[in-house]
C-alpha cells in the first residue's frame, strides 16, 4: 500500500469510511469482518465520528481495532455543537470509550458550527497535550475557512471529492496542496452511486481490466496529498479497493475522463454530503 506523510506519520493513501456501519445489529458482524480484512489488505487508516449511528460506527470499530490498535491510525470527528472548551473533551471520552482506546491518532471538527474556531483548536491543542489525540484537523472547510482558521497545526481537511464533484480543484485542493496539508477526500466512490454507471468510466475501466470503482480512487490517487476513505462493507469491495492503490491511468485515460467529467472553470461552493 502506497503512503503519505500526515500528522508526523506515513498514513496508506486508501483507508476505510465508516458511515452507515454500526445502525443494523444484524449487519455487525459483517461490518467488523470487512474493516479487519480491510486492515489486513493495508487499509489502515480507519475514517469514523461520533455522528454516525449516534456512536454505533466507533462502537463496530473499537471492535475491529482490538488486539490491533498500534497496526491502525484512527480517526474521529467532533460534532460541531460539541466543539467548545466543555464539549470537545467530553465528546473525546465518549469516542474512546466506545473505539475501546486511549488515543485517537487524529480528530477532526466535522463542520464548522456555533463556537468560534479559536475556542476550538484551544480544546484540540490541549486534548493533543494530554495526549487523548495525536493530532488534530477540519473537515468540509473551504479556502475562506481555512484561511480564518490559520493554524499551520490543522493535520488534514476531510472534504467531498470524487469525479463527479470536482470543485475542489479550482482553488481548494492547490491550496491545501501548497500548504502541505493531505485532503481526505471523502465520497470518492460517489457512494456506490450513478457514478459508477458512466460510459466513459467503464470504458476506461474495461481498458484496465478493473472495475469503475476501482479507476474512480486511482484517478483521486494520482494526485500529490490526497488519501480516499472508501467504505466498504461487502468483502468483494473491500479487496478492490485495497487494490485500487496500485492502478496507474494514462495520459489518454485523464483526458477522456476529463470529457465525461469537468473540472471546474471557476469558484464553486463546496460541497456536501
Ligand atoms: N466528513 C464528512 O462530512 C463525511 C461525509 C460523508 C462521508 N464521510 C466519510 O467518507 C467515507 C466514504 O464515503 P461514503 O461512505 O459516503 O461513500 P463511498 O465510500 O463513496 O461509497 C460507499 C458505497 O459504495 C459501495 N462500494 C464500496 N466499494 C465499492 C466497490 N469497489 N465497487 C462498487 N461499490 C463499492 C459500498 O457498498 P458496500 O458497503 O455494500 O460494500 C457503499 O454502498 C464515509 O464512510 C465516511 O467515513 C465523511
Amino acid at each position: 500500500m502506497r503512503t503519505l506523510q500526515l500528522a508526523n506519520t506515513h498514513v496508506p493513501i486508501i483507508g476505510q469510511g465508516t458511515w452507515q456501519m454500526g445502525e443494523a445489529s444484524t449487519r455487525h458482524k459483517e461490518e467488523v469482518a470487512a474493516l479487519r480484512q480491510g486492515i489486513d489488505l493495508g487499509m489502515t487508516l480507519i475514517d469514523t465520528a461520533e455522528m454516525y449511528a449516534e456512536g454505533g460506527a466507533e462502537r463496530v470499530v473499537g471492535e475491529a481495532i482490538a488486539g490491533q490498535r498500534d497496526k491502525v491510525f484512527l480517526v474521529s470527528k467532533v460534532y460541531p455543537h460539541n466543539a467548545s472548551h466543555k464539549g470537545i473533551p467530553e465528546a473525546c471520552e465518549r469516542s474512546l470509550h466506545r473505539l475501546k482506546t486511549d488515543h485517537i491518532d487524529l480528530y477532526l471538527l466535522h463542520w464548522r458550527g456555533q463556537f468560534p474556531l479559536e475556542e476550538t483548536v484551544e480544546a484540540f491543542e490541549r486534548l493533543r497535550e494530554s495526549g487523548k489525540i495525536g493530532r488534530w484537523g477540519v473537515s468540509n472547510f473551504d479556502v475562506d475557512d481555512l484561511l480564518e482558521l490559520n493554524a499551520p497545526a490543522c493535520a488534514t481537511n476531510q472534504v467531498l471529492y470524487n469525479l463527479e464533484q470536482r470543485g475542489i480543484e479550482f482553488d481548494l485542493l492547490p491550496w491545501c496542496q501548497r500548504h502541505i496539508m493531505p485532503v481526505m477526500a471523502y465520497c470518492p466512490i460517489g457512494q456506490g452511486g450513478k457514478m459508477l454507471a458512466n460510459a466513459t468510466l467503464k470504458q476506461v475501466a474495461a481498458r484496465h481490466g478493473v472495475t469503475p470503482a476501482q479507476v474512480s480512487l486511482a484517478w483521486l490517487l494520482r494526485q500529490d496529498g490526497v488519501i480516499a476513505i472508501p467504505k466498504a462493507v461487502r468483502p468483494e469491495h473491500v479487496r478492490l479497493n485495497a487494490q485500487a492503490a496500485q492502478l496507474q491511468l494514462e495520459a489518454g485515460d485523464l483526458e477522456a475522463l476529463d470529457q465525461a467529467f469537468h473540472a471546474p472553470k471557476r469558484k464553486q461552493r463546496l460541497a456536501m454530503v
